[in-house]
C-alpha cells in the first residue's frame, strides 16, 4: 500500500500573512462571473488579497504575471502551486520543484513531446476525437463535457502511457472520479482517487522495470533510463512525475472544450467562420484558448518579501497568477473579450504558462483541442444550448457540463 504524505515545505511564518479581504473567491454562479471579477480587480485593484480559500493574493495583469513566471528563484512552486493548497500533494516533479532540482525530470520527458512524436500522434488523436464525436451526432444532442471532453484527454493519455485497454479503462474511470471529487470539494474522494492513481503509476513503473520500452516513446521508460550526474532519478520522484502526468493533462482540456461549446452557442457566426475556413482551425483554437483559458491560476510563493504593484507580499504567501485574467488584459489585447482570428502585433496568450514550468504537454494539448474544434465544425452546423452549464471552481475555469442540441 502506497503512503503519500504532504511532504512539501510548510510556510515559515503564516502569522505575518495579509488579512485583507478585497474580493470573494467563492461566490461565482455563472459562466461569466469569474471574468467579471477579474476585469473589476484588474481595473481597480490589480494585486488583490482574499481571505477565501485559506487566504491568497491574486495577480490579474499580464505583465505582473509574466514577470513572476520568469523569476523562478523569487517565485517558487515548492511550497504551494495551486489555490487552494491540496492536502493530497506529495512532491510531484517537475511542477512542485524549482530549477535546478526540477530540470532532470523535465529533460527526461521533453523528447516525448518533440515534433516527430507529435506528428506521430496527430492522426491518432484526430481519429479518437472523430470516434468519440461521430456517434453523438445522430442523437441530435449531447453533453459536450460529459459525453465528449471528459473522455478525449483520458483516451489520449492512456495511449501516451502505452498501457493496456483494461488499465486505460480504469484510469479513465478514476481520472473522472478524481476530477469530480476536485470540483465538488469531496476531500475524502480526492484522497482515495489520488491514491489509486499513485498505485496505478506504481504498477506502470513496476511493469517497465521488467519490460523496458523505447525511452523515446514511453514516458515511464524515459524516466527510468534518465541519469542525473550519472545517477538514476529517485524512484519516489519518478512515481510523483508519472502521477502528475496522469492527471495534469486531463482537466484543462475538459473544461476548455466546454467553454468552447458555450462560445459556439453564443456566437454561431464564429462556428460558421471556422466551418467555412478549416485552414484556420489552429488559429481559432489559439484564440479560444486565450479567451477561455482553463486555469484561473497556478500559484507561487515568494522566497522573500516582495513588492508587486505597490503591495507588500510576505515570504511564503500564496499568490495565484491568473492566466485567465492575463489573457484578457486590455493593456495587451484590443477588445479582449472578443473572438478575433487576426491579432497582429499582440503577444501570444499565456494559457500554457511561461518560463521554467511552461506546460511541457502543450503540443499534445494543442493536438487534442484542435482535433476537437475541427471535428465539431466538420460534423455539425452549430450548437444550441440545451440546459445549464455548471462551472468548475479554483484553480480551474470552465463548465463541467454543457448540454447542446446540434444544428
Ligand atoms: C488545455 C490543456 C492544458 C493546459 C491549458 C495546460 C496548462 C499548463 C500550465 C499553465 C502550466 C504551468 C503551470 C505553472 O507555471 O505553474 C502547465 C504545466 C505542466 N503541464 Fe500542462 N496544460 C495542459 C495540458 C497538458 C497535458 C496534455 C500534459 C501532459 C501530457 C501537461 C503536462 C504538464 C506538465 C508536466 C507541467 C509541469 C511542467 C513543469 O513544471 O516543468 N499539460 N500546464
Amino acid at each position: 500500500m502506497i503512503k503519500i504524505a504532504d511532504n512539501r515545505p510548510q510556510p515559515k511564518d503564516p502569522g505575518r500573512f495579509s488579512k485583507a479581504h478585497e474580493f470573494d473567491a467563492e461566490t461565482e454562479t455563472d459562466f461569466d462571473d469569474a471574468h467579471r471579477l477579474f476585469d473589476d480587480l484588474r481595473a481597480r485593484c490589480p494585486v488583490a488579497h482574499s481571505n477565501d480559500l485559506d487566504g491568497f493574493w491574486l495577480l490579474t495583469r499580464y505583465k505582473d504575471i509574466a514577470d513572476s513566471m520568469s523569476d523562478f528563484s523569487l517565485f517558487s512552486t515548492a511550497v504551494q502551486n495551486v489555490v487552494p493548497r491540496v492536502a493530497t500533494a506529495g512532491r510531484r516533479p517537475p511542477l512542485h520543484l524549482d530549477p535546478p532540482e526540477h530540470t532532470p525530470y523535465r529533460r527526461a520527458i521533453a523528447p516525448l513531446f518533440r515534433r516527430e512524436r507529435i506528428d506521430y500522434w496527430r492522426p491518432i488523436v484526430r481519429k479518437m476525437a472523430e470516434d468519440l464525436f461521430a456517434p453523438l451526432v445522430p442523437t441530435g444532442e449531447a453533453d459536450i463535457c460529459i459525453d465528449f471532453s471528459y473522455h478525449l484527454p483520458i483516451h489520449v493519455l492512456a495511449e501516451f502511457f502505452m498501457i493496456p485497454a483494461q488499465k486505460a479503462a480504469e484510469i479513465r474511470e478514476m481520472g473522472q472520479a478524481f476530477n469530480h471529487a476536485l470540483q465538488t470539494k469531496d476531500f475524502e474522494g480526492l484522497k482515495k482517487t489520488s491514491l489509486f492513481l499513485y498505485e496505478m503509476a506504481q504498477e506502470i513503473i513496476d511493469d517497465r522495470k521488467l519490460n523496458p520500452r523505447d525511452p523515446g516513446e514511453d514516458p515511464t521508460s524515459a524516466l527510468l533510463a534518465a541519469r542525473n550526474e550519472g545517477e538514476p532519478l529517485p524512484e519516489d520522484m519518478i512515481l510523483g512525475t508519472i502521477r502528475q502526468l496522469l492527471v495534469v493533462g486531463i482537466i484543462a482540456p475538459t473544461t476548455l472544450l466546454g467553454s468552447v461549446a458555450v462560445h459556439f452557442c453564443r456566437h454561431p457566426d464564429d462556428f460558421t467562420l471556422i466551418k467555412e475556413h478549416p485552414e484556420r482551425v489552429a488559429d481559432a483554437t489559439e484564440e479560444l484558448m486565450r479567451l477561455y483559458t482553463p486555469y484561473r491560476g497556478f500559484a507561487r510563493t515568494p522566497t522573500r518579501d516582495v513588492e508587486i504593484g505597490g503591495r507588500l507580499i510576505c515570504e511564503d504567501e500564496p499568490i495565484a497568477l491568473s492566466f485567465a485574467a492575463a489573457n484578457r488584459d486590455p493593456e495587451v489585447y484590443s477588445d479582449p473579450a472578443t473572438f478575433k482570428l487576426d491579432r497582429e502585433g499582440e503577444p501570444p496568450h499565456i494559457a500554457f504558462g511561461r518560463g521554467a514550468h511552461q506546460c511541457i504537454g502543450a503540443p499534445l494539448a494543442r493536438l487534442m483541442l484542435t482535433a476537437a474544434v475541427a471535428v465539431f465544425t466538420e460534423k455539425v452546423n452549430g450548437f444550441e444550448l440545451a440546459g445549464p452549464t455548471p462551472m468548475t471552481t479554483w484553480p480551474e475555469y470552465g463548465p463541467y457540463s454543457v448540454p447542446v442540441r446540434f444544428l
